[in-house]
């Protein structure tokens, strides 16, 4: 886990911008979303791992293809148990010669984060990110006694303004008080630096 999503010099080197604050940065999830990306993101898949769950019933989660567009992450979760507390934790992978995480390794409660996510930039961030891909489950607490269907893209501008070309792995996984997984899902996407390719050695 960094300590700080701030300018970090990965191998080294390369400065990576992140917002460590408002106050440093000026980041704002819903400013920076209106900024062109000098990239694109092309999805693979989504998977659901870990399953079948204990206390949820997962009846889609897929991806799903279309001519032209971007692909839907179609996702169907039956959660018939009541949840007042549900940990949502975010994982970002890069892949060097295997998956390993990079940047992004971050957990909130979710009826904390309804609450309050304006204070931090990380949580407004994962806010930001879950209402844009996942907002059936972005409502008040409880959580649960119903089943979550949504349908899913993931687009440039929900990227930090600025990421190295390559293959990643994003992982988010909500899980209950006793560390029960509500759901698991592993989204495979490459970054692709528009123009001339740059790799995460020449970035
Ligand atoms: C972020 O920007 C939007 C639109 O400019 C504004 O409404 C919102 O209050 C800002 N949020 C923060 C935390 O500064
Ligand atoms: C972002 O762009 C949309 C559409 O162009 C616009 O309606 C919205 O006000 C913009 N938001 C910010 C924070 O600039
Ligand atoms: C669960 O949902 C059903 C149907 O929406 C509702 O009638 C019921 O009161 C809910 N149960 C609880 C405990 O809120
Ligand atoms: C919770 O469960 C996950 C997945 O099984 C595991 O990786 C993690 O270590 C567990 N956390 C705790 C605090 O037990």
């Amino acid at each position: 886990m960094l300590p700080c999503w701030n300018v970090l010099f990965f191998l080294g080197v390369l400065p990576w911008i992140w917002p460590c604050s408002y106050a440093q940065f000026g980041f704002n999830y819903s400013e920076e979303k209106n900024l062109t990306r000098p990239f694109k993101i092309k999805v693979h898949r989504v998977v659901c791992i870990d399953t079948p769950y204990e206390e949820t019933i997962l009846h889609e989660c897929r991806t799903i293809f279309r001519r032209n567009q971007r692909p839907l992450l179609s996702v169907s979760l039956e959660v018939p148990k009541m949840y007042d507390y549900l940990m949502i934790h975010f994982q970002l992978y890069y892949k060097f010669t295997t998956y390993q995480t990079f940047l992004i390794d971050t957990k909130a409660e979710g009826c904390n984060l309804m609450r309050d996510h304006k204070s931090d930039p990380k949580l407004n961030y994962m806010y930001g990110v879950l209402n844009d891909m996942m907002s059936p489950i972005v409502h008040p607490c409880p959580f649960g006694n119903r089943t979550y269907i949504q349908q899913a893209m993931l687009k440039e501008e929900n990227a930090p303004r600025s990421v190295p070309a390559g293959d990643y792995r994003m992982d988010v996984r909500l899980s209950s008080k006793t560390n029960v997984t509500v759901i698991w899902m592993q989204l495979y996407f490459e970054v692709r630096r528009k123009g001339i390719l740059n790799s995460m050695l020449e970035w």
